[in-house]
């Protein structure tokens, strides 16, 4: 077989995915360091030769097994330049290269992945969004069946789904064992252990090495913040539900945030400017991150809060600084407690919470331990395993 066949037989599309073709390729132009491509919607795409040449799929480029790239574009010339381009009688585009390479590109991943400005905002388009809410969504609970999500893959997507979207969820009809979140955490991947444990037990203890094992009311927080990635996802599955008090509550951290950045744009700057000390200490343990209550991706949107107070260290900031941390610090704190935010739910047996720790800030009120047993488990799963999880669902 000449390099010719082997390129052109080489599957096209190197990745697990799968490219629909929405529009096919109608034409090729060559200019001094790119090819401009015109599809059959009259869009037109350019892609630079190198970008054309690092990301050629044949099997020389790209171990078949992995799908992972072998070829490194800094072993090509940077002015390597096509000698022949053509649309093949499957729509592909072909390329021979000056130096004898051949390179054979699936009209429906160039597609997906052509960055001309109408592509990239169409891809930017599709990006998952958050879905804000307050109050309101007491009325709306995104609530699943477990026995649904359990044997059917599109109840999980849906659920998955709403976690991400949402950033809270409630599953009703779970069996009250302790066998359910190693059973339920294995349908999205596997669980993040910690030092309280593979699982945990949400109980008042004597020997208590958090405040969440006592009977206390338990303000608004995230899980874990004294690590440097605070666990993703938080599941709360309730065995036993018989005190008087101990109802679950939870806030929007990204409402709240964006709500402080309109309301209080200074605040906000500082909550996610100052870093923060949260610290977490044991006979056995010693943790601690320092790091912002806000954190913002790259295009300044709210991707993370990071709060407990009762996991917070004393505010360490430059001394004309402390009051603005202050004031910022209790306007957070103060909106969290607005009615507006909060959502107040009882968990009962054979329910369970799961819940984008990142994202959502949750609650316990105080409850009586002498007038009955509470008992829930937990577990966390990282963010990475659910979002991974939802693209193979989608595949
Ligand atoms: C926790 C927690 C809530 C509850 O254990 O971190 O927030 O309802 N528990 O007991
Ligand atoms: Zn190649
Ligand atoms: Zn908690």
């Amino acid at each position: 077989m000449n390099a010719v066949e082997s390129s052109v037989n080489a599957a096209p599309v190197a990745d697990w995915r799968n490219y629909p073709i929405h529009a096919n390729l109608a034409g090729v132009h060559s200019a001094s360091d790119r090819l401009s491509v015109t599809w059959s919607d009259g869009r037109i795409s350019p892609f630079h030769h190198q970008w054309l040449r690092d990301n050629c799929a044949c099997n020389q480029c790209v171990f078949s097994v992995t799908r992972e790239q072998l070829f490194e574009i800094v072993d090509a010339p940077e002015s390597l330049h096509p000698q022949r381009t053509r649309i093949d009688e499957h729509g592909h585009l072909l390329i021979d290269w000056q130096d004898g390479h051949h390179s054979s590109f699936h009209p429906g991943w160039l597609r997906a992945h052509a960055y001309d400005d109408a592509s990239r905002a169409e891809r930017f388009a599709r990006q998952p969004q958050s879905r804000l809410w307050g109050a309101e969504l007491s009325e709306q609970l995104p609530q699943f069946d477990y026995p649904s999500v359990m044997s059917d893959d599109s109840a999980l997507l849906q659920w998955l789904l709403a976690v991400r979207d949402i950033g809270v969820t409630q599953l009703c009809d779970v069996p009250t064992t302790e066998d359910v979140l190693p059973a339920l955490a294995k349908r999205i991947s596997f669980i993040r252990e910690s030092n309280f444990g593979v699982l945990f037990d949400v109980q008042s203890k004597a020997d208590a090495d958090s405040n969440a094992y006592t009977a206390f009311n338990l303000p608004l927080h995230t899980d874990l913040p004294t690590r440097e990635l605070q666990p993703g996802l938080q599941f709360l599955h309730c065995l036993v539900n018989d005190a008087t008090g101990g109802e679950s509550v939870f806030v929007d951290g990204f409402a709240i945030a964006e709500a402080l950045r309109q309301e209080a744009p200074e605040l906000f700057r500082t909550l996610c400017e100052t870093p923060v000390e949260f610290r977490n200490r044991s006979r056995t343990s010693d943790y601690h991150c320092l790091a912002p209550i806000i954190a913002l991706d790259a295009r300044g949107v709210v991707s993370e809060i990071r709060m407990s107070n009762f996991l917070r260290s004393a505010f360490d900031a430059p001394v004309e600084q402390m009051p603005a941390l202050y004031s910022a610090y209790r306007r957070f704190i103060a909106m969290t407690r607005e009615p507006r935010f909060r959502v107040q739910r009882r968990l009962n047996a054979g329910q369970l919470w799961c819940f984008d720790n990142r994202r959502a800030m949750h609650a316990r009120t105080e409850f009586d331990p002498a007038s009955g047993a509470r008992h829930f488990k937990g577990c966390y799963i990282d963010r990475d395993e659910l979002l991974s999880r939802i693209r193979v669902l989608q595949r």
